[in-house]
C-alpha cells in the first residue's frame, strides 16, 4: 500500500494493527503502530527511506513493487538500523544489491551486527549537513544520537514546503486508517501515545532531545511535514508537537501526583487508598492517580510518574525484600532517569518490614528526593491508623 504525502514523498510503511507488545514485552503498544517508510522522488532520482519489522519484509516488498519499479531506487537511506525499521533490508538488497546505503557510521555498524548477509553492502557513512542532490532538491542529513540510539539520524527535504523525516523522534505506536494529525477525533489519542513514547523511550536522553530540538528550530528550516517512523504524520499541529517535545525534554511535572503499591492481603492497598484521600486534600488541585503494580500497564505507570511532581509508592515485605511488580518497576524508573520529581514510600509488614525503606534507597538512586520517612504498617491498619495516613502532615510536602 502506498499513498501519497506531498508531491515528492510517498508513504510505503506497513499499519500493524495487532501489535500490542514492542521490545519483546518491554513496552506496551495497546493502539497497534505503524512502521513508517518513505519513498522520495525527486530531480529524476527515486530515495527508499526506511523500510519495516522484518514479519512484513515480503508484504513490504509486494507492496513497494506495485509502486515503484524497485530497479529504479538509486539510493536507500537508514535514518536508524533497530529492527523494526532495517528488518524488511535485507529483502530488498537481495533485489538491488549494489544500491548505496546511506546511514550514519553507528548505522553501518548496527545494520552489520543484526543482518550478518551485509557485509558487502555499499554503505555511504554521512554526517550532518551533507546532502544528497536530487536535481534542483536535495535531502540534507542531521546526526540525531541517541534519539533513541545512538545510530539515529533526521533527514530532512528540502521541497514540498520542507519534510522532516524524523525516526522514532515524534513518533507514536498508533495505527490508525489516518495518516495525518488532521482528524481532531485521532489528536488526543495521537498526544497521549507520542507522550507514553516520549516517556517511556525518549525520556533517558532528555539532554540530547532539548538540545537537538533547540538545534532544529536554529536552523530555521521550513516545516510544512514531520514525518516520523511511528505513527500519525505531522502537518497540522507541528508548532504542537515540538513545544511538548521542549517541555517534555526538560524535567517535566504536571500537577499531578501517582500513587503505585502492590499488596498481598489488601493492607498495602488501603495505606493507598488513605494517602490518596490525604493527598487530595492536602492538594484540592492536583490530579492523584492510584495504580496497582502488579495489575496495570507498567509502562501507562511509567507514563503517570513521568507526569507527575511525586510518586507515593507502596510494597508489602517478601522474604526481605519487594515484590515482583515493584521490583520490577523501580528497575524501569531508573533507567528513565527522570528528574526533579519527590517520593514518599509505604507498605504493610508482618515481621521484618524492610519494604518501604528498600523502595525509597531504590527511588533516591533512580534519582527522586524522599519526602518524610517511609510510612510502615504491621499487620493490617485499623480505622484509626488509616485515619493517621490521611492527615499525615509530608503530605502537605509533596
Ligand atoms: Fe522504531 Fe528505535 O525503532
Amino acid at each position: 500500500m502506498h499513498k501519497q504525502i506531498t508531491e515528492h514523498v510517498e508513504w510505503v510503511g506497513k499499519v500493524d494493527w495487532e501489535l500490542k507488545h514492542f521490545h519483546g514485552d518491554e513496552l506496551s503498544t495497546s493502539r497497534g503502530s505503524s512502521y513508517n517508510a518513505y519513498l522520495l522522488r525527486a530531480g529524476g532520482k527515486t530515495v527508499l527511506i526506511d523500510t519495516v519489522w522484518r514479519p512484513y519484509d515480503h508484504e513490504f516488498l509486494d507492496s513497494l513493487k506495485e509502486t515503484v519499479d524497485i530497479r529504479t531506487i538509486d539510493y536507500i537511506v537508514m535514518n536508524h538500523s533497530e529492527i523494526d525499521h532495517s528488518g524488511a533490508l535485507p529483502l530488498i538488497m537481495k533485489e538491488i544489491p549494489g544500491t548505496p546505503v546511506y546511514c550514519t557510521a553507528k548505522g553501518r555498524d548496527i545494520i552489520l551486527g543484526h543482518h550478518h548477509e551485509a557485509a558487502d553492502w555499499n554503505f555511504r557513512i554521512v554526517h550532518t549537513g551533507e546532502r544528497l542532490e536530487l536535481g534542483d532538491r536535495s535531502l540534507t542529513f542531521i546526526e540525531a544520537p541517541f534519539l533513541h540510539w545512538p545510530d539515529t539520524m533526521f533527514s530532512y527535504f528540502d521541497g514540498d514546503g520542507g519534510v522532516l523525516f524524523s525516526t522514532d523522534a515524534f513518533g507514536q505506536h498508533f495505527a490508525t486508517e489516518s495518516l495525518f494529525d488532521d482528524a481532531e477525533e485521532d489528536l488526543p489519542a495521537a498526544f497521549d501515545e507520542a507522550m507514553k513514547y516520549y516517556a517511556n523511550i525518549l525520556a533517558p536522553f532528555n539532554p540530547l532531545v532539548s538540545k537537538k530540538v533547540a538545534e532544529l528550530l536554529g536552523m530555521n528550516l521550513p516545516i510544512a511535514v514531520i514525518a516520523p517512523s511511528h505513527g500519525i504524520i505531522w502537518r497540522s499541529h507541528i508548532p504542537e508537537i515540538i513545544e511538548r517535545y521542549q517541555k517534555w525534554s526538560k524535567p517535566y511535572a504536571e500537577d499531578r501526583v501517582t500513587v503505585v503499591y502492590d499488596t498481598m492481603w489488601d493492607s498495602t492497598r488501603r495505606m493507598a487508598e488513605a494517602l490518596a484521600d490525604g493527598i487530595r486534600a492536602a492538594h484540592p488541585e492536583t490530579t492523584v492517580v492510584i495504580r496497582n503494580a502488579a495489575k496495570d500497564d507498567k509502562n501507562d505507570i511509567l507514563t503517570d510518574i513521568f507526569r507527575s511532581r511525586a510518586v507515593v509508592m507502596g510494597c508489602p515485605t517478601i522474604n526481605n525484600e519487594l515484590s515482583y511488580a515493584i521490583d520490577g518497576l523501580l528497575g524501569m524508573i531508573k533507567g528513565l532517569k527522570l528528574k526533579g520529581k519527590r517520593c514518599l514510600t509505604f507498605g504493610s509488614y508482618g515481621w521484618s518490614g524492610e519494604g518501604p525503606k528498600l523502595i525509597a534507597e531504590r527511588l533516591k538512586v533512580a534519582g527522586f528526593e524522599p519526602v518524610g520517612e517511609p510510612l510502615r504498617q504491621q499487620w493490617v491498619p485499623t480505622p484509626e491508623d488509616l485515619a493517621a495516613l490521611r492527615s499525615t502532615p509530608v503530605l502537605a510536602e509533596l
